[in-house]
């Protein structure tokens, strides 16, 4: 077996043993332990086949995604420290990918009938395995604030 076919295997199985065990989308995203790196290997896979051609292969976005357009739409920004992506909790992310933005006249599509939430989850992991200590732990909180709100 060439090795590259195994590892692909090895990470629908780990894909699917996470599916079981996660019962929510922000499993495994206490900043103090190691990220899961085959989850984050299925995210970045996910994340090439259907996010880099708007938001780049590096995550570094539309480099003017601060300027809105003429339309009012705004340039899809990075998802690195360098954007706001860690601004937002595991659940609105969860919703903005899964259901489209509704962010003034986004053009961010909606992928709930091409991803599930696991996969979302699974791009969320790569997404923080690119975050500085800093972002993720300020993310960890405002993930608990949500968390306290909805309680
Ligand atoms: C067709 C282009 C396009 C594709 C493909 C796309 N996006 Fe977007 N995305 C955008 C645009 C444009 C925005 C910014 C405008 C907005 O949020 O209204 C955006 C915004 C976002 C935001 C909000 C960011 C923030 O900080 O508020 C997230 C999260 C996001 N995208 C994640 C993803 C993920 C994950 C994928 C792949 C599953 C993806 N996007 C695929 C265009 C795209």
């Amino acid at each position: 077996m060439k090795p590259k076919g195994s590892l692909r295997a090895l990470t629908t199985i780990m894909g699917a043993i996470a599916m079981v065990s996660a019962c929510v989308a922000n499993a495994g995203s206490d900043p103090n332990e190691p990220p899961d790196q085959l989850r984050v290997v299925r995210g970045e896979e996910l994340y090439q086949q259907y996010c880099a051609s708007c938001h780049r292969t590096d995550l570094s976005g539309d480099p003017d995604w601060k300027t809105p357009k003429e339309d009012g739409s705004y340039p899809p920004p990075p998802h690195d420290s360098t954007g706001h992506t860690w601004h937002h909790s595991d659940q609105v992310l969860l919703e903005i990918i899964r259901d489209g933005s509704d962010f003034a006249q986004s053009r961010m599509p909606s992928f709930g009938e091409r991803l599930s939430d696991d996969d979302i989850g699974a791009i969320l992991e790569f997404f923080k395995a690119n975050w500085g200590p800093e972002e993720r732990e300020y993310q960890r909180q405002i993930n608990e604030q949500q968390a306290r709100l909805g309680e």
